[in-house]
C-alpha cells in the first residue's frame, strides 16, 4: 500500500500592510464595519511582487524546510486564480526558479478550495507510484483582481502565499478527501478574464474583469458546504470529531467559521485563524495557517488535522490527515 503525508509546509507573504484604518482613508468604509463583520484587521498588499515571486518564496521555504533538494522534486501544483499570465503556469515558473528540473508542472483553479484540491490531486497522483515528492503552493495577488471602489469586497481580500510538501510514505499521512462543485452558482463569485470584444457576437463577450461577489449567497454556500464536507470525512473515515485535534478551515470570515463551528458543537478554539492579519487570500489561507501553526509548535506527529475551505466556482473541499 502507498500512502502519502505532509512532510513540510512554509509560506511568504508581502510586507507591505494595508490596515483597516488605512482602506478608511481611501474609501467609505471603518474598521468598525470591517472587523465586526469579517474579523479582519488588516491584509498584506504586494507593491510589485506577481503571484509566481509569491509561489517561489513559500514553495521555497517548504523546501528548505523538507531536507529535499529542488531536483528530488517531481510534482508542482500552485493553486491559483490570479497569475502572472494564461500562460506559461505558475507552476512552471515556480519550477525554473527553483531548479527544479525533474518536476511536473500544472495550475489548478478551483479558487479558495484550491489548496485542498491541490492536496488531494498530488496525494493521488503519489499514491499511483508514478510520483514521489511533490510541491502543493496556493498563491495569490487578489490585490490586482478587485475593484477597489467596490468597499463590499475589497475590505475583504489580500495577498500571499502557502505551500506543502507531500511525499510518499509507508505510514498513513493524508486520510481521505471530499469535493464538490456547484456551478450553477458560479455567478455569485466571479471575474471576468480580458477586455475584448469577440468578433463572432453582437455583445461584449466579456461583462465584467474584477471580482464581484454576492456576499450572502457565499455566505449561506459556504456553511452548508463546510458541514457537509466535514460530516463526508467523518462517515467515510469512521473518525469522530473528538479524535481531531484542529481544524483548519478557509480564512474568509470569522463570522462564517464561527456558524461552522456551533453546527457541528465544537468549540471555536478547534478552529486556528489568523484571518485577522492577512485578510481572506484565496488558496494561500490554509497552508498559510497551516505554517503558522507549525512554527508556533502546535502540530504535533500523529495530530489528526481536516483542512477545510470553499471557493468561486462554487468549490468546496476538505482533507483529513495525520501530521
Ligand atoms: N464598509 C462599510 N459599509 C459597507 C462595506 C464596507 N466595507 N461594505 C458594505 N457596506 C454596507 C453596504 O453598502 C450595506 O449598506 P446599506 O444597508 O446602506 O445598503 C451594508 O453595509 C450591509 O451590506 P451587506 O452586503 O448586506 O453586508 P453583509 O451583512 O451581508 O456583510 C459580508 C457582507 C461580510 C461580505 C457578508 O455577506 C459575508 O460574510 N459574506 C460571506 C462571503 C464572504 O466572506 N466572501 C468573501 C470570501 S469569498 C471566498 O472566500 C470564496
Amino acid at each position: 500500500m502507498i500512502y502519502s503525508k505532509f512532510l513540510s509546509v512554509g509560506a511568504y507573504a508581502p510586507e507591505n500592510i494595508v490596515t483597516n484604518e488605512d482602506l478608511s482613508k481611501i474609501m467609505d468604509t471603518s474598521d468598525e464595519w470591517i472587523s465586526t463583520r469579517t474579523g479582519i484587521k488588516e491584509r498584506r498588499i504586494s507593491k510589485n511582487e506577481d503571484c509566481s515571486d509569491l509561489a517561489y518564496k513559500a514553495g521555497k521555504n517548504a523546501l528548505e524546510k523538507s531536507g529535499l533538494k529542488a531536483e528530488d522534486i517531481d510534482l508542482i501544483i500552485v493553486a491559483t486564480v490570479s497569475p502572472d499570465m494564461f500562460f506559461p503556469s505558475v507552476s512552471c515558473i515556480v519550477q525554473d526558479k527553483l531548479g527544479a528540473e525533474n518536476a511536473t508542472c500544472f495550475d489548478l483553479n478551483a479558487a479558495c478550495s484550491g489548496f485542498v484540491y491541490g492536496c488531494i490531486v498530488a496525494s493521488s497522483m503519489i499514491k499511483t507510484g508514478e510520483y514521489k515528492n511533490a510541491l502543493v503552493i496556493g498563491s495569490e495577488v487578489l490585490s490586482k483582481l478587485l475593484d477597489w471602489e467596490d468597499r463590499s469586497t475589497a475590505v475583504l481580500f489580500g495577498d500571499g502565499a502557502g505551500a506543502a510538501i507531500i511525499t510518499k510514505s509507508e505510514t498513513e499521512g493524508i486520510i481521505a478527501g471530499a469535493t464538490s462543485s456547484n456551478g450553477s452558482k458560479g455567478g455569485s463569485l466571479s471575474c471576468g478574464a480580458l477586455d475584448v470584444k469577440s468578433p463572432f457576437t453582437e455583445e461584449d463577450n466579456i461583462k465584467h474583469k474584477k471580482l464581484i461577489m454576492n456576499g450572502r449567497e457565499v455566505f449561506k454556500f459556504a456553511t452548508g458546504a463546510m458541514v457537509d464536507n466535514i460530516n463526508k470525512l467523518l462517515e467515510k473515515t469512521n473518525i469522530s470529531l473528538d479524535e481531531v485535534k484542529y481544524i483548519v478551515p478557509h480564512q474568509a470570515n470569522v463570522r462564517i467559521i464561527d456558524y461552522v463551528a456551533r453546527k457541528i458543537n465544537e468549540p471555536i478554539e478547534k478552529f486556528y485563524m489568523n484571518l485577522d492579519r492577512y485578510g481572506n487570500t484565496s488558496s494561500a489561507t490554509i497552508p498559510l495557517v497551516l505554517n503558522e501553526m507549525d512554527e508556533k509548535g502546535l502540530l504535533q506527529k500523529g495530530d489528526k488535522i481536516i483542512l477545510v475551505g470553499f471557493g468561486a466556482g462554487l468549490t468546496s473541499g476538505a482533507l483529513i490527515l495525520n501530521w
